[in-house]
C-alpha cells in the first residue's frame, strides 16, 4: 500500500514512524514534512492547504491512502478534493471538520446529540460578552470561535483580562464562545471513525500550559502520556456511548458523516464527563505518546476507516509499556519563537534504549545542520514499565539534546506517577 501523509509536525512524524512499521505499507511519502521526516521518507514541498496541489501529488504518487494530519488542510477542503478524485483519504471533509473549525457549530451538534459539555453562550460584541461572563461567574473561559492552534482560549479569574480577550477577537472580526468553567482532570481520547463505526485509541493526557505546575499561557501542548492509570474503569466505554456515537449519528444525519479522528477533549468534573472541545484530527503531542504503544499496523486501520470498513477491522493490540512524551520548544515560545538555533545531541538521544525523538519545527540549514524552525521543535518519547520509568527515559533523551534557548517542562506525567491525580466523589 502506498501512503501519503500531509503535514509538517511531530504528529506527522509519529504517523510516519508507525506507518513505516506496517508491513503492508510499501511506499511512504510526506508533504511538506520536516528535517526528521525527510531523513526517513521522501518529502514534497507543496502547499498542503491547496486541495488541487495535494490531489496532483497523490495522483502522481499513485497513493492508495492519504492521511491528513493538521486541521488547516481539512478546513480548506483537502479531503473533499481527494474524494472527488477517487483517492481514499483519512480525515474529514470540510463540512465534517466544522466540528473543530467552529466551536459554535460543535456546541450546536453537542446540544442536538445530547452530548455532555460546558454550558456556553456565543457573544458577538462587548455587551453580550460582559453579560455572559457575569452569568457564569469566575473562573472565566473565553474562546475565539475560529481555528487558533490551541491558543485562542483564555481561562482566568480576572474579569478585565477575560473581556480584553473577547474584544481582541471582535476586533479581528470574530465571535467568541463564553463557557462555564469545568473543574477536574483532562483526558484526550482519539476515536477513529469511518462515518458510522468507531474505534477508540488509548486515552492520553496533554499538558497545555508552557510552564511547570500548569502556569503561563496555553500552547499547542508541551507533553503527554498514555495510558492513564487513574481513569475509572468503563471510562472509554462511557465516552463512546455518550459522546462519540451520538456525535457520529448527528453528523451523519446532517449529511456530513465524520471520517477521521474524532478527538474528544474531555474533563472529568465533579458532575461527570464533559466535552471541553472536539478536534477533527490526531492531537499533538498526544499522538507521539499514543502511537508509541500501538502494536496493530496503523496503515490497515486508517485505510479501513477511509473505506467505511471499520466494522471489519481487527481488535487493537497495545504494548504493555507506558509512554511519556516531552516537548522541547524554541526560546520565547509561544509568544514569538526564536528560529535558527543549531540543535545538538539528536543522534545521542535516539541511540538511548526506549527513547525516540520526533521532530516538529525543524529544518536543515545551508551547512547541513538541523536547526530550530518553529515553536514546538521536538517531542522526546520514553517507553518504560511504568510512568516513573517512562519519564526517566524521556528526560534522559532531553538531557542529551541542546540548543540556545531551548525550553521544556520538567513535570510531564509527574503528578500521575506520584498518584496525585484525584477524582472527586461521584465522578465514577
Ligand atoms: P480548547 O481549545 O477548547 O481545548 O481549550 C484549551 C484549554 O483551555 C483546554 O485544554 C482546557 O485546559 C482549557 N479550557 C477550555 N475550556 C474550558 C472550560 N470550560 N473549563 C475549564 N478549562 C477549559
Ligand atoms: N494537544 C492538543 C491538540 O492537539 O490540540
Amino acid at each position: 500500500m502506498k501512503v501519503l501523509v500531509i503535514g509538517p509536525g511531530g504528529r506527522e512524524h509519529a504517523l510516519i514512524r508507525s506507518l513505516a512499521a506496517d508491513p503492508y505499507v510499501t511506499d511512504l511519502h510526506c508533504a511538506p514534512g520536516n528535517a526528521g521526516i525527510s531523513s526517513e521518507v521522501t518529502t514534497h514541498d507543496i502547499d498542503a492547504q491547496d486541495p488541487a496541489a495535494v490531489v496532483a501529488l497523490a495522483t502522481d504518487l499513485e497513493s492508495d491512502l492519504v492521511v491528513v494530519g493538521p486541521e488547516a488542510p481539512l478546513a480548506a477542503g483537502v479531503a473533499d478534493a481527494l474524494l472527488i478524485a477517487g483517492i481514499p483519504v483519512f480525515g474529514p471533509t470540510q463540512g465534517a471538520a466544522q466540528l473543530e473549525a467552529s466551536k459554535a457549530f460543535a456546541k450546536k451538534v453537542m446540544a442536538e446529540a445530547e452530548v455532555p459539555t460546558a454550558m456556553a453562550k456565543v457573544a458577538t460584541n462587548t455587551r453580550e460578552a460582559a453579560d455572559a461572563l457575569d452569568a457564569f461567574g469566575a473562573p472565566y473561559v473565553v474562546k475565539d470561535d475560529g481555528l487558533a492552534a490551541g491558543k485562542g482560549v483564555v481561562v482566568t479569574s480576572d474579569r478585565a483580562e477575560a473581556l480584553a480577550h473577547a474584544e481582541t477577537c471582535f476586533e479581528a472580526g470574530g465571535t467568541v464562545v463564553i463557557e462555564e468553567f469545568l473543574d477536574g482532570p483532562e483526558v484526550s481520547l482519539f476515536v477513529i471513525c469511518d462515518g458510522t463505526h468507531a474505534v477508540p485509541l488509548a486515552p492520553a493526557q496533554d499538558f497545555k500550559r508552557i510552564f511547570d505546575n500548569d502556569e503561563g499561557p496555553n500552547t499547542g501542548g508541551m507533553g503527554a502520556y498514555s495510558p492513564l492509570p487513574w481513569l475509572p474503569t468503563g471510562f472509554v466505554d462511557e465516552v463512546m456511548e455518550r459522546v462519540a456515537y451520538p456525535t457520529l449519528r448527528d453528523m451523519d444525519s446532517r449529511g456530513t458523516p465524520f471520517t477521521g479522528v474524532l478527538y474528544c477533549g474531555l474533563a472529568i468534573t465533579t458532575r461527570g464527563i464533559r466535552v471541553i472541545e472536539f478536534n477533527a484530527r490526531f492531537g499533538d503531542p498526544e499522538t507521539q505518546a499514543v502511537l508509541a504503544r500501538l502494536k496493530t499496523p496503523l496503515g490497515g486501520l486508517l485505510l479501513a476507516a477511509a473505506k467505511g470498513e471499520l466494522d471489519e477491522a481487527e481488535q487493537l493490540h497495545w504494548h504493555p509499556e507506558t509512554a511519556v512524551g516531552v516537548v522541547m520548544a524554541a526560546e520565547n515560545y509561544p509568544e514569538n519563537p526564536v528560529k535558527g538555533a543549531v540543535i545538538h545531541g539528536l543522534e545521542q538521544a535516539e541511540s538511548l534504549e526506549g527513547v525516540s525523538v520526533l521532530h516538529a519545527g525543524t529544518s536543515v540549514n545551508a551547512a547541513g545542520e538541523t536547526v530550530v524552525a518553529g515553536g514546538r521543535v521536538l517531542a522526546v518519547v520514553g517507553l518504560g514499565a511504568d510512568l516513573h520509568a517512562a519519564r526517566a527515559k524521556a528526560y534522559a533523551g532531553i538531557a542529551a539534546i541542546s540548543w540556545d534557548g531551548a525550553q521544556h517542562r520538567t513535570d510531564i506525567a509527574l503528578k500521575a506517577a506520584n498518584g496525585q491525580i484525584k477524582l472527586s466523589e461521584g465522578t465514577h
